[in-house]
C-alpha cells in the first residue's frame, strides 16, 4: 500500500441504464503529478472525476486515493458500501472545481471559504478566517473578502471556488473544465492560479480544452474517447504527435475551434459564424 500512487484506479466501469460510460478505466496518478484529460463530449471525463470523489458509485473496479479504497470496504474480496458518513470523510480530502462556480450567492467571499472548514472540520473561526485571507491573497483576491459572488467577474468567482476548495487542505484537486464557462479574456487569470498550484506540488487532475495549459503545465495528457483511455503520455508527444486516429481527429477539431475563437476575439464583428 505504501508505494501505491496517490490515485490508483483499476478497471473502473460505470453505466447509466444501458449506456456504458466507463468501460474499464485504469489510471494511476502520482503525488504531485498534474494530469490533463482531453476528449470529445460524452467520452466520460466528468463521470470519471465524479467516480473518483464518489459523487457517483462505480459498477466495477476499484479506486484508491492515498491508499484508501473509495466508497467501499473490502472484506475478503467482497465489497461493502461504506456508510455515508465515511464516504463524506473520504470526499473531504478531495477538492473539486466545476465548470460553473457554484458559490453560495447569499454569502460573502470570505463566508463561502470558511463555511466548510468551520462546519465540517470544526476549525475555529479566527483560524479559518486567517487561512481564508491567505488563500485569497494566493488567488489574487485579497481585496474581495466582503464581496458577494454576484459582484465578481466569472474569473474572480472561479478563483474564489479554487480558494474554497483549498481551504479544506485537499490531497487531490479535481478540475472539470474550470475555464470553459468564462469569457476568453478571463481564462488566463484562472489558469495562472492553477499553474501556481501545480508548481507548489498539488496533485491535480484537470479536464480541459486548454491545449496550451495541457502542453505547458501537465506532466501527462490522457485522451479519452467512448469510455476508454485511447492514449496517454508526455503532453508534447500526445498533442503534437498523437498516435491514434481518434486523437488526431479530436485535436484537429480543437485547433479549428481555437483559431475561430482567436479570430472572434481579434475581430468581434466577424466572429466564427462569418468565417
Ligand atoms: N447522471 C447521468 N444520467 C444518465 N446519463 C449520464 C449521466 N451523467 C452522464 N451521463 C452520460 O454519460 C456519458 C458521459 O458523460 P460525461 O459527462 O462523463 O462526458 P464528458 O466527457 O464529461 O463530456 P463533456 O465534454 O460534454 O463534458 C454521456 O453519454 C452522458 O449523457
Ligand atoms: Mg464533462
Amino acid at each position: 500500500m505504501a508505494d501505491m500512487p496517490l490515485v490508483h484506479a483499476v478497471n473502473v466501469t460505470k453505466s447509466f441504464g444501458d449506456n456504458q460510460v466507463l468501460k474499464g478505466i485504469d489510471m494511476d496518478v502520482s503525488k504531485g503529478e498534474v494530469v490533463c484529460f482531453l476528449g470529445p463530449s460524452g467520452s466520460g471525463k466528468t463521470t470519471f472525476l465524479r467516480c473518483i470523489n464518489q459523487l457517483e458509485t462505480i459498477d466495477g473496479g476499484r479506486i484508491w486515493v492515498d491508499g484508501e479504497l473509495m466508497g467501499y470496504q473490502d472484506k475478503g474480496g467482497q465489497l461493502y458500501r461504506l456508510h455515508d458518513k465515511e464516504v463524506a470523510r473520504q470526499r473531504r480530502e478531495i477538492g473539486m472545481v466545476f465548470q460553473r462556480f457554484n458559490l453560495f450567492p447569499h454569502k460573502t467571499v470570505l463566508e463561502n471559504i470558511i463555511e466548510a472548514p468551520i462546519q465540517v472540520k470544526k476549525e475555529n473561526k479566527a483560524e479559518a478566517t486567517a487561512r481564508a485571507n491567505e488563500l485569497l491573497d494566493r488567488v489574487g483576491l485579497s481585496d474581495k473578502p466582503a464581496a458577494y459572488p454576484a459582484q465578481l467577474s466569472g474569473g474572480q468567482q472561479q478563483r474564489v471556488a479554487i480558494a474554497r476548495a483549498l481551504a479544506m487542505r485537499p490531497k487531490l484537486m479535481l478540475f472539470d473544465e474550470p475555464t470553459s464557462a468564462l469569457d476568453p479574456e478571463l481564462v488566463g487569470e484562472v489558469l495562472t492560479v492553477m499553474r501556481e498550484l501545480a508548481d507548489e506540488g498539488m496533485t491535480m487532475i484537470v479536464v480541459t480544452h486548454e491545449m496550451a495549459f495541457a502542453r505547458d503545465v501537465a506532466d501527462r495528457v490522457v485522451f479519452m474517447d467512448g469510455g476508454v483511455v485511447v492514449e496517454q503520455g508526455d503532453p508534447r508527444q500526445v498533442i503534437s504527435n498523437p498516435q491514434h486516429e481518434r486523437t488526431k481527429t479530436f485535436l484537429r477539431r480543437m485547433q479549428t475551434e481555437h483559431e475561430q475563437i482567436v479570430a472572434a476575439v481579434a475581430d468581434p464583428l466577424h466572429g466564427p459564424r462569418d468565417s
